[in-house]
């Protein structure tokens, strides 16, 4: 049951999203914890268990791309993190979860205009939102390193070691951004256009500690983009937001959409 106080902050979210003309959703892992994957950081966050990856992990791919994919496609011999499996595992058996088809809802509306995910979870286009910006990749794909050629895992198959792309002979790599690895180009200038031009930008479920994403909400703000943060936890950007929502992701925005569409009904 909400409190008065909750009731009446969903309600001024509600309000600025039902005006909103260009609405961007910045989202995190905390969005797919109801979907069972565990977000990285805070309790039982899987950087907390296993400590956060090698910075250089790009620079090392880059060094031996052929050992990369040895390792990769022979689990056998190279087996990893008992954790790291659990969480491969936890994303493979995922669903969207009721916060994902809210934001297919709002994009329904014309509202909602673009959603940047730093989860590479793929879930956002299993619920069917169409303009989703993978600032981190998506996990279903491989990326040629040199053109940004992208591919569905299953439709690529690997003749040489290390695969090559067919475009340009790039080397191809997991979609997935490494830590070290530069965003890819393509993606980040949609980012920073969507940061530009929204009028309200919705955070939901992420620390925030992670740039360039977590510098969207702050550039928003500062050309007079409304802020409005769902999460469980107080983050960086709480105390600049105009409206914090405390709680779960996929119990509040079905809330919220429930009441933009009666607001938007009684127009
Ligand atoms: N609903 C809303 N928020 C939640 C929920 C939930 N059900 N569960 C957890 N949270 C919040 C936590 O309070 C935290 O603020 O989600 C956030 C998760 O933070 P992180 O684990 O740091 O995830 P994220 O912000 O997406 O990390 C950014 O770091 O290592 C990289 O590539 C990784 O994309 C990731 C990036």
């Amino acid at each position: 049951m909400l409190s008065e106080e909750h009731l009446k902050e969903l309600e001024k979210a509600s309000q600025i999203i039902a005006q909103s003309r260009h609405l961007v959703a910045l989202v995190g892992a905390g969005m797919s914890a109801e979907s069972g994957i565990p977000t990285y950081r805070g309790a039982g966050g899987l950087w907390t268990r296993i400590g956060e990856p090698d910075p250089r992990s790009f620079q090392n791919f880059a060094a031996d791309p052929k050992a990369w994919w040895q390792r990769m496609l022979d689990r056998e011999s190279h087996p990893e993190p008992p954790e790291r499996a659990q969480f491969r595992e936890a994303i493979d058996k995922a669903h969207p979860n009721p916060g994902h088809y809210a934001l297919v809802e709002l994009e329904g509306t014309g509202i909602l205009r673009y959603i940047i995910t730093q989860n590479v979870d793929n879930l956002h286009r299993v619920a069917g939102s169409i303009n989703v910006a993978e600032i981190h990749g998506n996990r279903t794909l491989l990326r040629c390193m040199r053109c940004h050629w992208r591919v569905p895992r299953e439709e690529f198959e690997v003749v040489e070691m290390p695969p090559r792309c067919p475009q340009c002979g790039g080397v191809i790599k997991g979609d997935g951004v490494m830590f070290g690895e530069p965003i890819p180009p393509d993606v980040l200038n949609v980012c920073f256009r969507e940061a530009d031009l929204c009028d309200c930008m919705i955070v939901l479920g992420t620390s925030g500690t992670v740039y360039p994403a977590a510098g969207f909400p702050v550039q928003a703000h500062r050309h007079g983009a409304y802020l409005i943060e769902i999460n469980t936890e107080p983050t960086p950007i709480t105390e600049i937001v105009d409206v914090s929502l405390r709680g779960p992701t996929g119990d509040l925005l079905p809330l919220l959409v429930t009441r933009v569409l009666e607001l938007l009904a009684d127009r």
